[in-house]
């Protein structure tokens, strides 16, 4: 259960989030729209507490998250899967995905990675490879892979999506709603196509400016003429 309220948050002097709040309840899969530049990559940068905010709250389970650091935050339960993957492209597939169990003991560690080699068995015998030479649908199985290592109750993805082709969208998604459907885990995913993000949550927000200007059931939303006419081009 994460639950934001009034939360404040910038780069220096410039402030990019304004007094915003949001939650995603157990079970919940919420999506978080709105056009370049609104700042949804910032507040998923907060919650994971690589940015500090400035004001308000960010609690998990009841526990306030602002001012820890993101190591405390993946311990807590919390997994960000960032924008444009942000792999090390010159280690292995393997050596990335350990690289996301890092706040865990040694122990279960293969465990862990045969699970995500179960989920993604096209990475499997490409473990050896360095990332940077995979596809970009593999990449992304790949950070998706490294975001689950923590064994996380709640993930954040930022634009799952991006310049991959449908297809292996779809694969993908289908693989992270397998997970959060079989291992209870709650998702936060900020998604360029509003189509895909209205089918897949149950909720949504949308943001502008820094600001939730709208948020709703993920129907209601599609059947908003302003959310039509602005985001499905309808
Ligand atoms: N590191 C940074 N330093 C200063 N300003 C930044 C930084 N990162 C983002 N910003 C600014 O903060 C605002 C919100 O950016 P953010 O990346 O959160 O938007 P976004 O909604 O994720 O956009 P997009 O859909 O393009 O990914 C923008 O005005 C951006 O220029
Ligand atoms: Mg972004």
């Amino acid at each position: 259960m994460l639950e934001i309220e009034h939360l404040a948050a910038g780069y220096g002097e410039v402030q990019v989030i304004w007094d915003l709040g949001l939650t995603v309840g157990s079970g919940e899969v919420v999506a978080l729209l709105g056009a370049n530049g609104a700042g949804k990559t910032t507040l998923l940068k907060v919650i994971s507490g690589v940015l500090r905010p400035s004001g308000g709250s960010v609690k998990f389970h009841g526990c306030e998250l602002s001012g820890l650091g993101p190591e405390q935050v993946v311990k807590s339960g919390i997994s960000h899967i960032p924008e444009g993957r942000q792999l090390f492209s010159g280690m292995t597939v393997e050596e990335n995905l350990v690289m996301g169990a890092y706040t865990r003991s040694t122990r279960g560690l293969s465990s862990g990675l045969e699970r995500i080699y179960e989920i993604f068995p096209e990475l499997s015998n490409k473990r050896k490879r360095q990332a940077g030479t995979l596809s970009g649908g593999e990449q992304q199985m790949c950070a998706v892979g490294r975001g689950l290592m923590s064994d996380p109750k709640l993930l954040l993805i930022d634009e799952l999506s991006l310049g991959l082709a449908p297809v292996v969208v779809e694969r993908l998604v289908r693989a992270v709603m397998e997970v959060h459907q079989q291992r209870e885990l709650d998702i936060l995913f900020v998604e360029q196509d509003v189509q895909l993000a209205l089918e897949v949550a149950t909720r949504a927000y949308v943001m502008e400016s820094g600001r939730i200007v709208k948020q709703g059931a993920s129907q209601v939303l599609m059947d908003d003429p302003a959310v039509r006419q602005a985001y499905l081009g309808l």
